[in-house]
């Protein structure tokens, strides 16, 4: 699968994230969006049609990004830098996510 970005500088480290327990490329110094959406992945799916999620104002506004960390924090992938062997998830790996965890 062709990912939705390409990126313009590929000359940095690189290392694995796991997103849904699959392992994503991501490089040094990227946001965890632009790891999983380079690399095909979708973030999670829409609560009201169950279509996949991409993200949309990309500046930590919109929340449209959000996956969970394996210890069920939510965080937004646009503003959050990708780090070695993070845990990541498209849903809530304990089966609820609370607003106030943003
Ligand atoms: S894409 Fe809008 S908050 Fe991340």
């Amino acid at each position: 699968m062709n990912g939705l970005l390409v990126p313009i500088v590929s000359d940095g480290a690189t290392f694995t994230v796991f997103f849904d327990g699959r392992p994503v490329e991501a490089m040094e110094g990227e946001t965890v969006i632009a790891a999983l959406l380079r690399d095909g992945a979708f973030l999670s799916y829409s609560e009201f049609d169950g279509c996949p999620r991409a993200g949309f104002c990309l500046m930590g506004a919109c929340q449209d990004c959000s996956v969970w960390t394996n210890d069920g924090r939510r965080l937004r992938a646009c503003a959050t830098e990708a780090s070695r062997d993070m845990k990541l998830f498209s849903a809530s790996p304990l089966g609820k996510w609370s607003p106030t965890d943003a």
